[in-house]
């Protein structure tokens, strides 16, 4: 099972450089308008974050009325100092009985950057949301100025998720760093050179979210 799980996480380096993931985590919509979003759309119950990271969004939508279980495969990402009821998987193989989860939201993870087969994801959370939960995707949209400075692009085409009965919107949120050398800091790891021609400590950033009441067949 262990294996199984192994080839089917998609590396991420959060969890051999937490310094950069710190810096990521810490600027990325600095306003946390993802997470204001993600808290006035999730019900009261019990809600699944896939490939929750170290559970700095998870953290954030619990309350009294809701529970969330973050879900992660990576043991290195997983912090068990956050009072969280941690689960370890991946999105192909969600590792709860069917029906368990009110919604289901996955902030930049599984379903990210080009992932081609996000049918063997989205079947799995189909099955483990009860019919009529909210699922929630957020990606990056592209097309503003955070993604100007990568080489390639990195927004991931709507069409996929609409064909698929999801409706989006746009969240306009900012990469707010401390500094410019925090900013090319966290840049050029993620584009290269490029990353150095970041000038300024505020960067316009597009976030699409789709979201659909699972249908169970
Ligand atoms: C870009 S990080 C996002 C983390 C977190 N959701 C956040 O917003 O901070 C992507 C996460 O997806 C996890 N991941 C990788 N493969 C996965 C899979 N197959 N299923 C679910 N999560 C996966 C990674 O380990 C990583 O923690």
């Amino acid at each position: 099972m262990i294996n199984d799980i192994n080839t089917k996480i998609i590396p991420f380096y959060g969890g051999i450089k937490p310094d950069l993931f710190e810096i990521e985590r810490r600027c990325m919509d600095r306003d946390g308008k993802v997470i204001q979003y993600l808290d006035s759309f999730l019900p009261n119950g019990i809600v699944i974050d896939i490939g929750a990271g170290n559970g700095y969004t998870a953290e954030k939508l619990v309350h009294e009325n809701r529970i969330v279980i973050p879900m992660e495969p990576d043991e290195k990402m997983i912090d068990l100092s956050k009072d969280l009821a941690w689960s370890n998987g991946v999105a192909q193989s969600i590792p709860f009985h069917s029906n368990t989860f009110d919604a289901m939201y996955s902030t930049w993870a599984f379903f990210f950057d080009g992932i081609t087969d996000i049918d063997e994801g989205l079947n799995e959370i189909e099955r483990v949301v009860k019919n009529e939960g909210l699922i929630i995707i957020v990606d990056n949209y592209g097309n503003d100025e955070f993604c100007s400075f990568s080489p390639n692009d990195i927004s991931n085409p709507v069409s996929k998720w609409v064909e698929r009965g999801f409706k989006y919107e746009i969240i306009d949120t900012e990469f707010v760093f401390d500094t410019v050398e925090e900013a090319k800091k966290l840049l050029t790891f993620y584009f290269g050179e490029q990353g150095n021609k970041v000038n300024k400590t505020r960067l316009e950033y597009k976030v699409v979210v789709y979201t659909k009441v699972n249908k169970q067949v």
